[in-house]
């Protein structure tokens, strides 16, 4: 077999059998296939697509390029969460102490920016010396003794994924249903969980720009899930606008502990405990979303899920004084508030614009591995439907460069759109798939 017929394969609209499938992923996984042909199959998927049984071989093949955990000799059960990726989403940090905090131990392999989408584990390496590199060995140990991780892929699990991953985020092949779908899936499946919770993200922020696709990619996962034997739900939630306030890696993980410390932004702490809600659901610990909520709440409102916070830091040889003394945290040499131009209710707040204008800080990466700023970022003060005055404060921007800053500010300016009339607010979720 030749990884050149594959590709043309691909370009030429055939359908993929599993055993190139294999071969591709085995040879990728190995080093023997090189990044351009990795690049050019992953476009040729994006544009030509994958039928539902080509997207359940990939995402098997991928989940078996490494080790494949089964948690379930480790924890009684373990529930894992999953964001296809969003701007502002810093859910994660909040939801998972949260969980575990009621009693549900959480592994969770996540990922680093991808496109306009920030990534869990770069948030997380704001703070200093916080390790997202654990082998397996340490992952279940960890979860074990303290109930939750936040990790990377480490070699052993999904390398298939840590290494596309990378791939498409510098490639322009993110957006496509069956790469999202297996990308997810096969990194669920290897670390083990026995329940999976997704959070399908919808709108001009999200990867998925309208609900077909949405509703789509979630049902695709969901089907993935059920094959393998893991109980699995996709929560539909929107991505019109920035989740919460904060966009740029230190920037949401210093709102995240906001969150955990009882403030936060009404919308990032209703969303983080409507998911906590439903894994506390998936893993039997709450009858049902709604009691499951009211427990995430109880834990987080005690300070619960904060002192798990800080466990998991520790555990990870993170800073811990960063938990307790948010001042610590590094900042960008330019801070630079933004006022409202004119007085309306806000139409518009684009994501996708604010997510490319934190990247183009520093925030994201332009080729593979390139070093991130984790100090830029942009504030957003609002949201859709608020009536603002001439003069308010309409956000603010950290840069470590004049004319980045000048840039950024111009595209945020436009990134809001304005209407003289009432504009009804963004609901957070259109529907749930199980
Ligand atoms: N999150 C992932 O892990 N993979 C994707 O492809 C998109 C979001």
């Amino acid at each position: 077999m030749r990884m050149v017929d594959i590709i043309i394969k691909k370009r030429d609209k055939y359908e993929l059998s599993q055993e190139e499938i294999e071969f591709f992923i085995q040879g990728y996984t190995r080093g023997e296939i090189p990044d351009y042909q990795a690049s050019a199959l992953a476009m040729a998927i994006l544009l030509n697509g994958m039928t539902s049984r080509e997207t359940k071989e990939l995402t098997l093949a991928m989940a078996h390029s490494g080790e494949v955990l089964d948690l379930s000799k480790v924890v009684p059960i373990a529930v894992d969460k999953h964001s296809t990726g969003g701007v502002g989403d810093k859910t994660s940090l909040v939801v998972t102490p949260t969980v575990s905090a009621c009693g549900l131990p959480v592994g969770k392999m996540s990922g680093r920016g991808l496109g306009f989408s920030g990534g869990t584990l770069d948030k997380l390496e704001s703070i200093p010396g916080f390790r997202i590199n654990l082998t397996t060995d340490e992952f279940i140990q960890q979860l074990k003794t303290i109930g939750i991780v936040l990790t990377g892929q480490s070699a052993d699990l999904a390398p298939a994924d840590g290494k596309l991953y990378g791939l498409r985020d510098v490639t322009g092949t993110v957006q496509s249903i069956p790469l999202i779908a297996s990308s997810i899936m096969s990194k669920k499946i290897a670390a083990g969980a026995q329940a999976i919770l997704l959070d399908v993200k919808v709108g001009l922020g999200a990867f998925m720009t309208n609900l077909e696709d949405a509703k789509q990619l979630a049902e695709l996962m969901v089907e993935i899930g059920k094959l393998v034997g893991r109980k699995t739900v996709a929560i539909l939630s929107d991505m019109n606008q920035p989740l919460g306030h904060a966009v740029g890696n230190s920037l949401e993980l210093q709102e995240a502990l906001d969150t955990l410390r009882g403030d936060g932004p009404d919308d990032f702490r209703e969303h983080c405990l409507v998911i906590a809600g439903h894994m506390l659901a998936l893993g039997g610990l709450a009858k049902d979303g709604a009691k499951g909520k009211k427990m995430a709440e109880d834990a987080l409102v005690v300070g619960k899920s904060l002192a798990r916070f800080r466990d998991l830091v520790q555990a990870q040889g993170g800073d811990v004084s960063y938990v307790d003394e948010p001042g610590k945290f590094a900042k960008a040499k330019l801070i630079r508030e933004v006022e409202t131009p004119r007085s309306g209710y806000l139409k518009e707040i684009n994501a996708c614009e604010v997510g490319k204008t934190a990247v183009l800080l520093g925030g994201g990466r332009g080729q593979k591995g390139d070093p991130i700023d984790y100090t830029v970022g942009i504030v957003i003060q609002h949201k859709v439907g608020d009536w603002l005055t001439t003069g308010d404060l309409l956000f603010t921007i950290h840069a470590n460069d004049e004319k980045r800053l000048k840039l950024a500010k111009q595209i945020i300016l436009e990134a809001h759109r304005w209407s003289d009339d009432p504009v009804k607010p963004i609901p957070l979720y259109y529907g749930i798939v199980d």
